[in-house]
């Protein structure tokens, strides 16, 4: 009897451990992973801003390979032709799921919605509407008007004794500039929203990141759980405000009048019910709400964190400041600028390209999820896995960057001086196929005319210390962010 015991153990053991080393040899190859552990004992040795790993992982194991976490693999593409190759003809598809993290479970609350939404109709036809009304958003003369009045304000109530706070300045211009695209809501300095807004995403951020393991391994729920419950309030507070000012927006709605993206997809719903046209029945309140929050929720970190990079790179280089300088007098003067100077700003747009090249602030994107059984570069993926692609790679590939660590906005721009649309396409930091960003062309309009106004009004930005900028980003596996640091601004004696 004693010996049966361990027998059993034994025999379950092996069943476990060939079972796992079947299911291993179903995904591409990648580090080599233990049982119940994968390879998180190897990654302890890896840099903290884990995507800078990609090239040399990708050589060692071949492209796309497989990370084991815990029993949970995940594949991961570095490569730019790998990337390519999952966002056109059928692979489009077939890499067009969302991993459905607790996250988002969380922030979905049984509605559905864009960023986390199961690939599917439903998630089509939000996107579809989404799409629309950013994209008219994105042109409009209110958002240039609005976001100089934004950064006017900011640079206003700056003064050269006071630390100059661009992480904060920056996330409370996104905040306005998004708030008041979304439900025409405008904010006081220091309103108590913002302040409520700020504090949520203060405590989120360092939330999350815990709670994302829970995704990866199920049982650290058990020690995880109380991360989990407290995002959960956090987003529940957040949903509350968000509610709050959607319903302020829809109450005012009148026909024919559009005043903020709000007004947009209430108006696609409406017009979708009278045509008797299929998405309609998508188009329900839960639903609005959820994409006006994944609108405010995708629009703000994102634009805010690649602006702070654009500022401090600008600021970094005296000759990049200077032809940018040179750009706004000749073409803009001292007048507003448009989202329609751009036309004629070529340096701009090339040093906004190469910021977005350098730091791509989600640089693994987001986790997509396999639709069917699939490959990539002839490596067979099965349905349901999660693969990240590592959108930093691709962008530091020195085959087609030459020298890509260093800030060169010249390799955007031809021998005429005009923007070569070929070097365009080979930027990935929007994330490409069909969950490709919704808001590129917003993100554009807002980062031109937040740029241009702020060189027209400020002489200098310095560290307090006097030290040069710190270009390396924070150290974190998912996002790539400036760190903070201490800094004075001085703007132009009117
Ligand atoms: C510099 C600014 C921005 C960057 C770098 C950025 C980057 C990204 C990336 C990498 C993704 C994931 C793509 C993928 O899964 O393959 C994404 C998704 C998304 N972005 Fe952006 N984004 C920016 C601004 C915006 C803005 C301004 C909006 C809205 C107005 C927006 C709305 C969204 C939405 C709704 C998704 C989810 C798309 C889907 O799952 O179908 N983003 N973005």
């Amino acid at each position: 009897m004693l010996g049966t015991i361990p027998t059993i153990l034994f025999a379950t053991l092996a069943v476990l451990l060939v079972a796992f080393w079947r299911k291993v040899r179903r995904y591409p190859s990648g580090p080599f992973p233990l049982p119940v552990i994968g390879n998180l004992w190897s990654m302890k040795r890896w840099p903290q801003c884990f995507y800078k790993m990609g090239p040399s992982l990708g050589q060692k194991y071949g492209d796309p390979l497989t990370l084991w976490f815990g029993w949970f693999p995940i594949v991961v593409a570095n490569d730019l032709s790998i990337i390519k190759e999952a966002s056109v003809g059928p692979k489009r598809s077939h890499l067009a799921g969302r991993l459905q993290f607790s996250v988002g479970t969380l922030q979905k609350r049984g509605n559905e919605d864009i960023v986390f939404g199961k690939f599917g109709p439903e998630w089509e036809a939000l996107r579809k509407v989404a799409h629309l009304a950013v994209r008219k958003y994105a042109v409009t003369e209110g958002l240039e008007n609005l976001v100089t009045e934004v950064i006017d304000d900011i640079i206003d109530h700056s003064s050269p004794e006071e630390p100059f706070d661009l992480d904060a300045e920056m996330l409370e211009a996104l905040h306005n500039i998004i708030g008041l695209c979304v439900f025409g809501q405008k904010y006081e300095r220091d309103s108590e929203d913002l302040r409520t807004i700020r504090r949520i995403n203060g405590e989120l951020k360092l939330l999350l990141p815990k709670v994302f393991l829970i995704d990866f391994m199920p049982p650290l729920r058990l020690f995880l759980s109380r991360y989990e419950n407290r995002s959960k309030e956090l987003f529940d507070e957040f949903i509350a405000l968000e509610m709050r000012l959607y319903k302020q927006a829809r109450e005012t709605f009148e026909p024919g009048q559009i005043r903020h993206f709000t007004d947009a997809i209430v108006a696609a719903k409406l017009e979708a019910e009278e045509e008797a046209r299929g998405i309609a029945k998508y188009l329900t309140e839960g639903n609005l709400t959820q994409i006006v929050y994944d609108v405010f929720g995708a629009a703000t970190p994102t634009t805010s964190q690649t602006l702070k990079w654009l500022l401090l790179y600008a600021f970094a280089d005296e000759k990049v400041l200077a032809r940018c300088r040179a750009e706004i007098e000749s073409q803009i003067g001292d007048r507003q600028p448009r989202a329609s100077d751009r036309n004629e700003c070529p340096f701009i747009n090339a040093c906004i390209l190469e910021v977005l090249r350098i730091r791509p602030v989600s640089p693994f994107s987001l986790p997509h999820l396999t639709t069917c059984d699939t490959s990539l570069a002839g490596r067979p993926i099965p349905k349901d896995t999660t693969v990240l692609f590592n959108l930093y790679s691709a962008n530091h590939d020195p085959r087609i960057w030459e020298d890509p660590e260093t800030f060169e906005p010249e390799r955007f721009l031809g021998d005429e001086g005009a923007l070569r649309k070929d070097r365009v396409a080979q930027l990935t930091t929007f994330g490409v196929g069909a969950r490709a960003c919704i808001g590129e062309k917003m993100a554009f309009t807002v980062m031109f005319v937040l740029f241009t106004r702020f060189l027209q009004r400020v002489e200098s930005v310095k560290t307090r210390s006097g030290a040069p900028f710190d270009l390396e980003p924070k150290s974190s596996g998912y996002s790539c962010e400036p760190k903070p640091q201490p800094l004075t601004l001085v703007k132009f004696e009117v």
